[in-house]
């Protein structure tokens, strides 16, 4: 893995490497002889949108790892009045070890890594969120695979369904599309058909290995029969706000209610990429039900992160 743009960076073999390094730095966090990889180092955070958990994970993470993470609000820097993303790459490559990129189009995370000389993480984009789906897929694999490590982490996920909620053309569909499809796990989504995954989508998985690698249907008690996994995300991501009424209107029948998860398996988990909006894409009584693990998915993006920069860092040494 030279960068993590796309779920499919991390070549299939490297996965349970990556797992085992999430799990050995989860155990380690904050115990003398942590591993501190970073030491030295600076990754610089050029954020356009807002944002809490990945943020403050990347920050803590750098840190725990003994590196400095330099946040750059997009408009701080000249990239913000109009400086190239390539002039960017080349000049920030020869200060820091690192781009962390949260941006709108997904082509500006492929020409900073294309442009640069460091690793470049997505962070985010309009298009994909593979690091959060990076630390969903750890999170029940810890529980499926409990007490142990790397391959067997892994191999947990496999022939395992998930069934994701809502607006399912979003970044958090397609990147858990493509995920599922990395880890062996079996994906129905269902959703209005205005918001079905697109062709343009379609082209970009089979391009990937992974064609026609989902279920799609306007039915959610379809989608979720079966699943180890219910998933749903806000309906109105970020810069859609003008959409807002419209999109409340359409997939007002996809909302996670009690019944809804209940048609999933009995011991299905709930999960959400947060924030959330409680009464409007899942209702309380699942959201703060047992079986959801929202929270533990947050944490979990920081060790998952860390064991993706530890990966890189790693990489950029030999
Ligand atoms: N899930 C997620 O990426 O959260 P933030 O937008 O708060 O970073």
């Amino acid at each position: 893995m030279k960068h993590f743009l796309k779920e499919t960076d991390v070549a299939r073999s490297e996965l349970p490497k990556l797992f085992a390094l999430a799990r050995e730095l989860k155990a380690k966090r904050g115990r003398k002889g942590a591993p501190t990889p970073l030491r030295g180092q600076t990754w610089a955070m050029i954020f356009s949108k807002s944002s809490t958990r990945t943020r403050v994970s990347f920050e803590v993470g750098i840190h725990e790892l003994g590196g400095n993470p330099l946040f750059l609000n997009r408009n701080d820097i000249q990239l913000g009045r109009g400086e190239t993303i390539e002039d960017t790459a080349r000049v920030l490559s020869r200060f820091v070890h690192g781009l962390i990129v949260r941006t709108f189009d997904h082509s500006d995370v492929e020409r900073l890594a294309a442009a640069g000389s460091v690793p470049v993480i997505n962070a985010l984009t309009d298009f994909l969120h593979p690091c959060q789906i990076y630390a969903d897929a750890f999170t029940v694999a810890e529980r499926w695979a409990k007490g142990t490590t790397g391959a067997k982490l892994v191999d947990s996920l496999r022939g395992r369904k998930i069934a994701f909620l809502g607006d399912t053309a979003c970044n958090m569909a397609h990147s858990w599309i493509l995920g599922a499809n990395h880890f062996g796990m079996k994906i129905a989504l269902a959703g209005p058909q205005s918001f079905a995954p697109t062709k343009e989508f379609d082209a970009f998985l089979a391009r990937e290995g992974y064609a026609g690698g989902y279920q799609f249907t306007t039915d959610p008690f379809e989608a979720v029969r079966g699943a180890d996994v219910v998933y749903t995300d806000v309906w109105v991501s970020m810069g859609k706000e003008e959409e807002t009424k419209e999109r409340i209107r359409v997939m007002a029948p996809y909302v996670v209610t009690g019944k809804l998860f209940a048609a999933a398996k009995k011991d299905a988990y709930f999960m959400h990429c947060l924030p959330a909006h409680a009464g409007e894409e899942v209702m309380p009584e699942v959201l703060d039900s047992p079986r959801s693990i929202i929270f533990d998915e947050a944490e979990n993006r920081l060790h998952m992160q860390k064991a993706i920069l530890a990966t890189l860092a790693a990489k950029r040494r030999r």
